[in-house]
């Protein structure tokens, strides 16, 4: 697997250091609030395991799943759920946890989608940003490190579903996705 990297863009270092720093700032900014973190599958989970295990306040979890990727590197605009939360929403306060921010496509649905629920407040935290790529105006309220415009594997992201187990953020050689 580790084979496959051409260079790793965030190390697992780095990525710990943030998390730690994102956490922090949300158990604080949420203290008083009903936090509910909202994981976005499956990229999400590995980011969303981390943060949690980090926030000191009470708060809890549930997941959707929608799909804006095939097993493609470029967007398609269109976005499908897969699998919708299971909790009403209207007493809490909605942290998306997300991995990346690319064209915000996916972000800017599920947020509209959400909100149309009437939930107490939605806001977005995510772990990486790769601003160059944005055909919508959305950004993270919590936001993580800023990556180039490559494509991107490990720490939950995918190559046609491979890498997401990887610790560290990196970038696939390029015949890996040439093949
Ligand atoms: P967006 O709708 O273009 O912002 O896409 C968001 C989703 O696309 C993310 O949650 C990821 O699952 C996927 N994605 C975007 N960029 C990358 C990347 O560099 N590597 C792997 N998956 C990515
Ligand atoms: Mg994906």
């Amino acid at each position: 697997m580790i084979e496959d990297i051409e260079k790793i863009l965030i190390t697992e270092q780095q990525i710990e250091d943030m998390v730690q720093t994102l956490a922090q700032q949300v158990s604080e900014d949420y203290k008083h609030k009903n936090l509910m973190l909202l994981c976005v599958l499956k990229g999400s989970v590995v980011f969303a395991a981390d943060l949690m295990r980090h926030i000191t306040i009470p708060c809890s979890i549930d997941f959707m799943a929608v799909s804006s990727y095939g097993s493609t590197t470029s967007s398609s605009g269109v976005v499908r759920i897969l699998k919708d939360l299971e909790t009403d929403i209207s007493d809490k306060d909605i942290l998306i946890v997300e991995d990346i921010i690319d064209s915000g496509l996916t972000l800017n649905y599920l947020k509209e989608l959400l909100l149309a629920r009437n939930p107490k407040s939605v806001k977005i935290c995510a772990i990486l940003n790769k601003k160059a790529r944005r055909k919508i105006n959305i950004e993270a309220d919590y936001n993580g490190y800023e990556i180039p415009d490559e494509f991107a594997v490990g720490y939950g992201l995918d190559y046609a579903e491979k890498y997401r187990n990887l610790p560290f953020v990196g970038v696939l050689k390029p015949e890996i996705y040439q093949k």
